[in-house]
C-alpha cells in the first residue's frame, strides 16, 4: 500500500487509478423512485438499472477494469478445445496458489454445487466460520447440514477483534469428536466471511484449522471468492504477516487446503470460476461433471474473454495497490456514518458497509424484514440500491418455521473502483437524513415467496404507507432537489 500523506493533515482514501472509461448516471426523483421500488416488490434485486443512481448491491461482476484487462481480452484465443487463453488461466492459478490441477466453472455457485454434488451426502454435517446463502443451499439440497464455528466476538456487531471470521478452535475440535470423522466430509473455511460485514480471518487461524483438519484426515476447503479483501486485512492486522508479500500469504495460506475455489465475479475483477485442486484423486471425481453442468474443461461455462480478463486481475489481485482500494473506501465510509450516530458493523470489513439495522429501525421486529425495509427506505431516499442481509437471506426450515437472522444488515457494496469519494459521501447524506427520520420507516411482509433462495426473486409489500409518508418528507426537506 502506498503511503501518501495529505499536508492538511485530512485523512481520506486517495485512489492509485485514474479513470479512464465512464457511465452516465441517472437520478430519477424521489417520487418515482417510490414507485419502481413497489414495482420491484420491495425487492432491490428487482430493480430495474435505469433507476438506480448507486448501485451498491453487490461487488460480485460489477467491478471496474484495468486497462491491461481490457486489453487482454482483445488477444483471447477462442476454441473450444484446447484454448491456448485456458491454458494461460490454468497456468495462472497454478502460479499464485501452487495447486496441480484446476476446473473452471461459470461463477462460484457452479463451483459449489459440484463440490457438494462430490463430497455431501445425507446426513453429512460440514463445519464452517460461517454460512454462505449459495454453499448452504447446495448442502441443504443434498441432505446435508451446515454447522457455523464462528468465535463468539464475530457476531458482535460493534468490536475491536481484527479477525472477526475466525473459527473457533476449541469448538471446531469438540464437534468432530462428538460427530466423528464420517459425517464430516470436508470443513469449509470463507474468506472475508460474507454474511456478517466482510469479516476476515486471521492466517494463524487457518493454520490451527488447518492443523485440526490433518489430525482428523479430514478436507480443507477454502472458498476464496472474498480473498483479497481478506489478504489485505492479513497484511496489515496480522503482526506476523506484516513483511510478508501478498504472494507469500496467499502461498502459504493455499498451502494449509486441499481445494480452493472462488467466485472470478469478486476474486480476479471478471466473472467465471474456478476449483484449484491439490489430489489428483479429487480432481478425477470432480471433473467428469464440467462437462455435464459447466462445458468443456477448457472454458468452464466462461467465455474466453472473461477468462483473459481474470489472468491478468488474478495476477492485479496481489497487488496491495490495488486490493487496498476496497477497504479504505468501506473504512471511510464506515467511520464517516459512525460519527454521525448511524450504527455500522465494525470494524469495517471488505466488500461494502454494512449498517445495523436492528439499531437503525428497532421498531420493526425481525419477522417483517428490518433490513429489507431499511433496504427499500434507502432507495427512496437516494436512489442507492444496498442488499438485504438479515432474515429475508435465511431460508424457512424444513418445517416451515422461518428462522430469525444473527444479524439484520443492509449492505452496501462498494465495487472495486467504481465509485468516486464525492458518490461515497452523498450516500453517507442520504443515509444520515434517513437516520434522523427513521421513525417514518415500516415492515414489510411477503407476498410472494419462492421457497429456495427466496431473497433473489421474492415480492413484498409495505405494511402501512410508511414509503409514501417518506417520500412526502423528503420533498418538504429537499424542496425540488433530486
Ligand atoms: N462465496 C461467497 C463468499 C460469495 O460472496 C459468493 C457470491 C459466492 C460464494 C457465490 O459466487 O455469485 O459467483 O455464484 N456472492 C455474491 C454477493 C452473490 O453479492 O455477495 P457466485
Amino acid at each position: 500500500m502506498t503511503n501518501i500523506k495529505f499536508f492538511t493533515g485530512e485523512n481520506i482514501p486517495l485512489e492509485m487509478h485514474k479513470v479512464r472509461i465512464v457511465q452516465k448516471l441517472n437520478l430519477p426523483p424521489v417520487e418515482l423512485r417510490k414507485d419502481a421500488i413497489y414495482e420491484a416488490g420491495f425487492n432491490t434485486f428487482l430493480l430495474q438499472n435505469k433507476d438506480v443512481f448507486m448501485d451498491m448491491l453487490t461487488d460480485s461482476g460489477v467491478n471496474a477494469m484495468s486497462d491491461r484487462q481490457q486489453a487482454s481480452m482483445l488477444i483471447a484465443d477462442d476454441s473450444y478445445a484446447g484454448s491456448a487463453t485456458y491454458t494461460r488461466l490454468e497456468d495462472k492459478v497454478r502460479e499464485i496458489f501452487g495447486m496441480e490441477f484446476f476446473l473452471p466453472a461459470h461463477q462460484g455457485r457452479a463451483c459449489e454445487n459440484i463440490i457438494a454434488e462430490v463430497f455431501v451426502k445425507e446426513g453429512d454435517i460440514i463445519p464452517m466460520n460461517f454460512h454462505f446463502t449459495t454453499p448452504k443451499a447446495h448442502i441443504t439440497r443434498l441432505g446435508g447440514q451446515v454447522e457455523e464455528l464462528l468465535i463468539e466476538e464475530g457476531l458482535k456487531i460493534n468490536s475491536d477483534h481484527p479477525f472477526k471470521g475466525n473459527f473457533d478452535i476449541p469448538r471446531l475440535r469438540k464437534f468432530i469428536e462428538t460427530e466423528g470423522t464420517d459425517k464430516v466430509p470436508f470443513i469449509r473455511l470463507e474468506a472475508g466471511t460474507n454474511l456478517i460485514g466482510g469479516q476476515p480471518f486471521s492466517l494463524e487461524n487457518a493454520r490451527e484449522v488447518a492443523a485440526i483438519a490433518k489430525e482428523f484426515g479430514i478436507p480443507t476447503i477454502l472458498d476464496a471468492s472474498l480473498l483479497q479483501d481478506n489478504l489485505y486485512f492479513i497484511k496489515t492486522r496480522e503482526e506476523s504477516c506484516k513483511d510478508m508479500s501478498i504472494r507469500e500469504i496467499t502461498m502459504e495460506l493455499s498451502n494449509l487446503m486441499d481445494i480452493i475455489y472462488f467466485s472470478a465475479r469478486k476474486l480476479g475483477f471478471a466473472r467465471g470460476g474456478g476449483i484449484c485442486i491439490r489430489h489428483e484423486q479429487d480432481f478425477m471425481k470432480m471433473r467428469e461433471y464440467i462437462p455435464l453442468f459447466e462445458g468443456f474443461l477448457t472454458y468452464g461455462g466462461m467465455s474466453v474473454r472473461e477468462m483473459e480478463a481474470m489472468v491478468v486481475g488474478l495476477d492485479e489481485t496481489m497487488d496491495m495497490d490495488v486490493i487496498s482500494q476496497g477497504p479504505l473506501f468501506i473504512k471511510y465510509m464506515c467511520d464517516e456514518l459512525q460519527k454521525r450516530g448511524v450504527p455500522v458493523v465494525t470494524p469495517a470489513g471488505g466488500l461494502g458497509c454494512h449498517i445495523n439495522a436492528s439499531a437503525f429501525v428497532p421498531n420493526i421486529p425481525q419477522n417483517e424484514y428490518p433490513a429489507g425495509a431499511l433496504a427499500a427506505a434507502l432507495f427512496i431516499a437516494g436512489g442507492i440500491r444496498g442488499m438485504e442481509r438479515g432474515t429475508l437471506s435465511e431460508q424457512r426450515n424444513p418445517d416451515g418455521t422461518e428462522p430469525l437472522a444473527n444479524m439484520e444488515l443492509v449492505r452496501l457494496a462498494l465495487p472495486r473502483r467504481v465509485f468516486t469519494l464525492s458518490q461515497v459521501k452523498y450516500a453517507i447524506d442520504r443515509i444520515v437524513w434517513l437516520h434522523e427520520n427513521r421513525d417514518l420507516i415500516g415492515g414489510l411482509r411477503f407476498v410472494e415467496e419462492p421457497s429456495t433462495l427466496r431473497f433473489f426473486l421474492g415480492k413484498l409489500e409495505p405494511l402501512s404507507d410508511w414509503p409514501e409518508k417518506l417520500m412526502a418528507k423528503f420533498r418538504e426537506d429537499f424542496g425540488d432537489s433530486l
